[in-house]
């Protein structure tokens, strides 16, 4: 196969990127995107302080001009992010108790409604987990509500739009020996032991020298799995760009019958939001780098 997208397709997968609607004026951009990738994931767009500026205001215009251009194109949509404790509005990140609870479950059901029947799957709670060695929650507004915020936020979701799949996502869960893995490990066998829906758990995969690669990603992806949800990399990026890096990664997703897709985090190096880290599979003038070669091959 030529493109990233139909080699994935090869195996049931897909391939996908993160979209700027701000960018969708670039043509080099969009040629590069189009071509590509069969999934898209909006890079800010349908964030919390994109989709509801001011309470009980929603505003989905740059959320839909990300939307409209994947679906133009026949590509999927991964919907990103529903409940977080970043990229909060100002009027969010002064709430408390709760009132902040119950903003949180308008916020769902406003952008799923809006969305209902459209989205692949949401990522309905974004990095909640604690980095470090305590394996507990993050402090935030959210968590200050109570521990069960994010079983309440799956719970909505599935009664707003039963069509989408419902994902956790996070960052540094990846190596299997770290705290923040196994306490996420944890939260999701007890979801599914108690019945709480949740369909995947997104691995941000934003691999650099703090967090770098490890072999036992693909026993972590194999773990998750065998406790009866999908699992994708949904943000992939790796400083450097280390051709075997990402060839690793790749084949760590295609060893996990239940891993569903691969994101990247951005198109060219560019457009990533680590430009200096050169993470991405396309140089900044769009020219294929040697990790394109490389996942292409891997697929
Ligand atoms: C990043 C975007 O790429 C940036 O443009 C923005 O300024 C900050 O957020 N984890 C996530 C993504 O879940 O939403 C983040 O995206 C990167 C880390």
């Amino acid at each position: 196969e030529s493109t990233l997208g139909a080699a994935a397709q090869q195996s049931g997968r897909y391939f996908g990127t993160a979209i700027a609607a701000g960018r969708l004026g670039d043509s080099t951009y969009t040629t590069i995107a189009n071509r590509e990738f069969d999934m898209v994931t909006a890079e800010n767009e349908m964030k919390i302080d994109a989709t509801q500026p001011q309470p009980g205001q929603f505003n989905f215009s740059q959320g839909d001009r990300v939307y409209n251009w994947a679906v133009q194109n026949g590509k999927r949509v991964r919907g990103h992010t529903l409940a977080w404790h970043s990229q909060q509005p100002e009027w969010m990140r002064n709430m408390s108790g709760g009132a902040l609870r119950q903003a949180m479950i308008n916020h769902i059901n406003g952008v799923m409604a809006h969305y209902k029947g459209k989205i692949y799957a949401w990522d309905v709670v974004n990095e909640a987990f604690a980095d470090g060695n305590s394996g507990g929650r993050r402090d935030s507004n959210l968590q200050r509500t109570g521990n069960d915020w994010i079983e309440v936020a799956f719970r909505t979701a599935r009664n707003a739009d039963p069509a989408a799949k419902l994902c956790y996502n996070d960052y540094n869960i990846e190596n299997w020996t770290w705290a923040k893995t196994q306490g996420v490990y944890n939260m999701v066998r007890d979801f599914k032991a108690r019945g709480v829906p949740i369909d995947c758990v997104g691995f941000q995969a934003h691999f650099n020298s703090g967090s770098p690669y490890h072999s036992n990603f693909r026993t972590t992806l194999q773990n998750f799995a065998a406790l009866g949800v999908d699992v994708a990399i949904t943000e992939l990026d790796i400083q450097g760009a280390s051709p075997t890096t990402y060839a690793n990664v790749i084949n760590d997703c295609l060893a996990v019958p239940r891993c569903v897709g691969i994101t990247v985090w951005g198109v060219r190096d560019s457009d990533s939001w680590r430009p200096g880290d050169t993470p991405l599979l396309f140089d900044g003038n769009g020219n294929k780098k040697p990790a394109y070669t490389a996942v292409l091959n891997a697929l």
